[in-house]
């Protein structure tokens, strides 16, 4: 596999990073994810921008303009041959003796790497998945897409050990979001729910496309809370990420969601959303 580190493209086994990288050592770093399908990038001027935004909050420089970081990905996609999969791509604030608080200046690190994989070919695509509900681990700045992924390290090996095959959050009562994805239900009237951006989430690239989708077609779409209680009661349920596309839930916690399978609204979106992504 060719690796992009810090301005060229070198073999896996030869790329290296320093000790001393922030990243490494106090999860100091902001990543993005953006999926492929077919050859085709998705939602990519999305991700660049929630990337840009994510080190502006933290003051960390950007590794190289963001026209810059688009031709990279297209070369390092060329470079793996990739037609299916994710890019993933981390900037550190960069390198120095280890110290809580950063030194001005510092020059990021930049990495990134392709993981080949059918995203829109897999049982869970088909058949949903089964999601915990556990208190959100998270700090307050969700908002914020870091490498600082310990409390959904831990709450996914919990679901695994509790027979899950995912995670749903929570806090004050309410779902916050996926361990790695945006929530979303759908109720017995047919109307579309997630939780309105702000810092308790992620403001997921997927959700605002899947989002906009719906609405043009026709579709009812309300940003509101989703109170843990009204979870039994919902026609479907489902989530969304770059490397989940839009994934059928078709249980949360101890509830059953609906029939237990996948629902129309659902199927809509997922083919919508791969109609538009070709
Ligand atoms: N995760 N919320 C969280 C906490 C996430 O980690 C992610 C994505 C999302 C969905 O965002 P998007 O639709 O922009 O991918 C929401 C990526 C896929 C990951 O960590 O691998």
């Amino acid at each position: 596999r060719q690796i992009f580190l810090n301005g060229t493209f070198v073999a896996e086994h030869e790329a290296r990073v320093p000790v001393m990288d922030r990243g490494l050592l106090l999860g100091d770093a902001i990543y993005e994810v953006t999926a492929m399908l077919d050859g085709r990038m998705i939602d990519n001027d999305l991700h660049l921008a929630r990337l840009q935004r994510s080190l502006s909050e933290v003051e960390i420089a950007m590794p190289m303009p963001l026209d810059q970081i688009a031709k990279m990905q297209v070369e390092l996609v060329r470079r793996n041959a990739m037609r299916d999969g994710t890019i993933y791509m981390q900037v550190s604030r960069g390198v120095e003796e280890r110290n809580f608080l950063p030194s001005a200046g510092l020059k990021p690190g930049f990495l990134a790497f392709t993981q080949p994989k059918k995203l829109d070919e897999n049982p869970a695509q088909e058949h949903g998945v089964q999601v915990a509900l556990y208190p959100d681990p998270r700090w307050d700045r969700r908002d914020i897409k870091t490498v600082m992924l310990l409390g959904q390290v831990r709450v996914k090996q919990q679901a695994r050990l509790d027979g899950f095959d995912d995670v749903w959050m929570f806090e004050d009562g309410c779902v916050t979001e996926g361990a790695s994805s945006s929530a979303f239900i759908v109720t017995q009237d047919g109307t579309i729910v997630t939780r309105p951006n702000s810092t308790a989430i992620l403001p997921g690239c997927t959700r605002q496309s899947v989002m906009a989708l719906a609405t043009a077609h026709g579709m009812r779409v309300e940003e509101r809370e989703i109170a843990l209680e009204e979870i039994s009661g919902v026609a479907e349920a489902f989530l969304t990420s770059a490397s989940s596309l839009v994934q059928p839930v078709v249980r949360v916690g101890q509830d059953r969601i609906g029939d237990g399978v996948p629902g129309p609204v659902t199927r809509r979106l997922q083919h919508l959303y791969l109609d538009a992504a070709r």
